[in-house]
């Protein structure tokens, strides 16, 4: 099998290329990321001289960079790349609209050209929030920010180069992913290198919004099954099955830091913040996925992750991360 992977270089992508290059000595792996902020070529440092992996800079909103990754002749399209940080989706949207739908809209276009099957990776939130039960594949979309609604929007063009244009597509909504690699703008990696690095960690609001965490290795196992068992036009939820709110997820990293809740500062709420994310996700069940990680062991391996390697992020909340910080709020 040989993938068009987008957004390789990002957290989940990174992850997933190289669990898909560890399954068979046959797969391979043509990764085009136009690496943005978010985009980090050390996260596949370890495959980066597989001949199995090439490495294609560009756009996936150019079809032109579109079609230079084509001519390696993929069997298929995993479209991870997007923007992905629904804070700076707030303070800046458009990108988000760029990427998230002109992008994912440029790669139906190749898949449609060259008869590819074509996976898109979405997100539980194009649902929105919920107070009680679960979402299954056929809630409708009811996305709260522009993150989410540029997502929502990535996913009904999906939809309708199916129905459309016979375009063998699908869909995967996978809930709060952690684990190593992450950005460290995203709540776990950011209060545990906050805390690795003696400063509070911020809690919006009350601290009291529920995420369904999984496990980023749990959720590429996923998506592998989706890729290869999905039925096109079909949409499927991946959920870790472990619905914490920020407070609980708070107390478990101050106690692997061995730090108390003097560290922790309320700040104010995220505008439209989802209050509650929940999946059902018996359609994944019965491609035959389970997430085979607990939460607790999950998070413990992350956070010695972080412990080990400061040499990953400290650039990042040095550069990018701090920039970004103090011109949208002044303070770090
Ligand atoms: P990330 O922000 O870590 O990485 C995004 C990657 O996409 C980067 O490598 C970046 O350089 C690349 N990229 C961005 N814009 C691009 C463009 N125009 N052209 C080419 N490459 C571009 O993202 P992530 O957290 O790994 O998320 C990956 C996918 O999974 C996204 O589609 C996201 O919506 C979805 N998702 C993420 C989570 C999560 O918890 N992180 C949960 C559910 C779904
Ligand atoms: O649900 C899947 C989504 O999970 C993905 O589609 C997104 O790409 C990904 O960014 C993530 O979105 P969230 O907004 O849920 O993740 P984030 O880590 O930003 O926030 C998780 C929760 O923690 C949320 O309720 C907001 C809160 N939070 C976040 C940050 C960064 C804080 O309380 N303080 C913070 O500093």
């Amino acid at each position: 099998m040989k993938l068009l992977v987008t957004g390789g270089c990002g957290f989940i992508g990174s992850n997933f290329v190289k669990m898909i290059l560890a399954m068979a000595p046959a797969n391979q792996v043509v990764n085009l990321d136009k690496l943005t902020y978010a985009g980090n070529p050390e996260n596949l440092a370890e495959v980066a001289g597989d001949p199995r992996y090439t490495f294609v800079r560009g756009d996936i909103c150019d079809a032109s960079a579109v079609e230079e990754a084509m001519a390696h002749r993929p069997d298929a399209i995993v479209n991870f790349a997007a923007e992905t940080h629904v804070d700076r989706s707030i303070d800046s949207p458009g990108e988000f609209i760029e990427t998230d739908v002109r992008g994912t809209y440029t790669l139906l276009e190749a898949a449609r050209r060259h008869g590819l099957r074509f996976l898109q990776i979405s997100t539980d939130e194009v649902y929105g929030s919920i107070e009680e039960g679960s979402f299954t594949e056929e809630s409708p979309l009811a996305p709260a920010s522009p993150y989410s609604a540029s997502k929502a929007a990535g996913d009904l063009l999906v939809l309708s180069y199916v129905k459309t244009f016979g375009v063998e597509a699908l869909i995967a909504r996978s809930s709060n992913n952690f684990g190593l690699h992450q950005y460290p703008e995203k709540l776990i990696p950011l209060f545990i290198t906050n805390l690795l690095e003696g400063r509070k960690i911020p809690v919006y609001g009350d601290g009291l919004n529920v995420r369904d965490w999984i496990y980023v290795r749990d959720n590429c196992a996923g998506l592998e099954t989706v890729l290869r068992q999905g039925k096109a036009g079909e949409a499927y939820n991946l959920g870790g099955g472990n619905e914490r709110n920020n407070l609980e997820i708070t107390r478990a990293l101050l106690a692997l830091a061995g730090k108390g809740e003097e560290c922790v500062e309320y700040v104010s709420d995220r505008p439209g913040h989802d209050r509650r994310y929940s999946l059902d996700c018996a359609k994944a069940r019965a491609l035959g996925w389970d997430p085979a990680h607990s939460l607790e062991e999950a998070l413990q391996e992350t956070y010695q992750w972080y412990v080990e390697h400061r040499d990953w992020w400290q650039p990042i909340k040095s550069g990018e991360f701090k920039r970004y910080y103090l011109a949208h709020y002044g303070d770090l």
